[in-house]
């Protein structure tokens, strides 16, 4: 495993991390979510990712109660967690300060730590001035709640604004941005956030590489009961999967398929070392349901020297999407 600077932090991420999100709580209870962390760390994972809004707090329950099981020095890892999504309540929700305060208390709670290493805005809030969450999280910082502020599918003229608010009074700007990352979404990565990179210098902890199991290859020719499309809350994938948008994306795994059998490469490494393969990431942060996932993802490590050029370029033809 190696570590990568998260951005222009100081903070030394591992390339591959592991997040709860669908897993924890509706697939995973505190025993398995123990003993599938305990690999992560062994193998070099130092960073964890959750959220307020994961299982509605069940997530980080269950995490927390992990920590505390595998009795991981606090020193050695990262852990985060995000606001948006709190609750029904008006002030349950967004970036206002009162609920970026309620929510960071919350989640340090139910992960039983005394600060969070990453806090991210889940979403951009049209309804709260970004002066105002920019102030909430510089005073969390302050305040040694939170190690460092981030943001998470915010557009870049959002993230600009948050680093020009912050110069111009004296306040943290956000150190890393949370995006969906992988061969069907690339253009918040490949394109629009390139100035952030080129000045800011902004540090990726990029999510759904394995665009939710697409990517596995699994899908092909069968519909496999025990995944998170059937899942009642995640629905939402299924049809997605099942849609006539999706027809182009299953004809692209089909032929990703081909040639990972050509290179002998397994489709899942591929699809990750892909990932890992653009500098701007900081860390892919992987999820998965059972044991055998989580070693056979971080097993992408051993192929990424392989992945040379003739390779990218052959994943490239496939795809045909790099963003213009
Ligand atoms: N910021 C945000 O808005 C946001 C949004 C989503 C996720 N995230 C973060 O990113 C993390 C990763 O996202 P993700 O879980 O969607 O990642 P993903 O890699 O796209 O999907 C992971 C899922 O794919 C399946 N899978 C993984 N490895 C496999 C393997 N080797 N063979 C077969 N199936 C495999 C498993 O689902 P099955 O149970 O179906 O087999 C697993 O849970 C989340 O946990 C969360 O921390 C953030």
């Amino acid at each position: 495993m190696e570590y990568n600077r998260l951005g222009k932090t100081g903070l030394k991420v591992s390339q591959l991390s592991f997040g709860s999100w669908v897993t924890f709580s509706f697939q995973l209870g505190v025993s398995d979510a123990t003993k599938i962390m305990k690999i992560a760390y062994e193998r070099g994972v130092n960073f964890f990712d959750n959220a307020e809004a994961y299982a509605s707090g069940e997530s980080e329950l269950i995490m927390g109660e992990a920590i505390k099981k595998l009795g991981i020095n606090r020193d050695s890892y990262i852990v985060s967690s995000k606001v948006f999504w709190g609750g029904e309540k008006p002030t349950q929700r967004g970036l206002s300060h009162k609920h970026i305060v309620d929510a960071c208390h919350a989640a340090m709670k139910r992960l039983q730590v005394d600060y969070l290493d990453l806090y991210f805005c889940h979403r951009p809030d049209p309804e709260t001035p970004i002066e105002e969450t920019v102030r909430a999280m510089h005073t969390l910082i302050m305040q040694g709640k939170i190690c460092y502020w981030g943001t998470s599918e915010w557009s870049c003229h959002d993230i600009q604004e948050a680093y020009k608010i912050s110069k111009e009074l004296g306040l943290t700007p956000p150190s890393m941005e949370q995006p969906e990352y992988n061969m069907f979404n690339r253009s918040k990565l490949e394109k629009e956030y390139l100035p952030l990179f080129e000045k800011e210098k902004l540090g990726t902890t990029i999510w759904s590489p394995l665009a939710s199991g697409l990517l596995t290859g699994k899908y092909i020719d069968s519909s496999p009961k025990d995944t998170r499309i059937h899942l009642k809350p995640y629905k939402f994938l299924k049809d997605a999967f099942e849609s006539d948008e999706f027809i182009e994306r299953h004809e692209k795994v089909r032929l990703l398929n081909e040639l990972s059998n050509n290179v002998g490469i397994p489709l899942v490494n591929i699809a990750l070392c892909w990932c890992l393969k653009n500098k701007h990431v900081s860390t892919v942060i992987l999820g998965a349901s059972k044991i055998e996932q989580l070693e056979q993802n971080l097993n992408s490590l051993d192929y990424l020297e392989s992945f040379d050029i003739e390779l990218m370029d052959k994943i490239e033809n496939i795809l045909n999407n790099k963003p213009v």
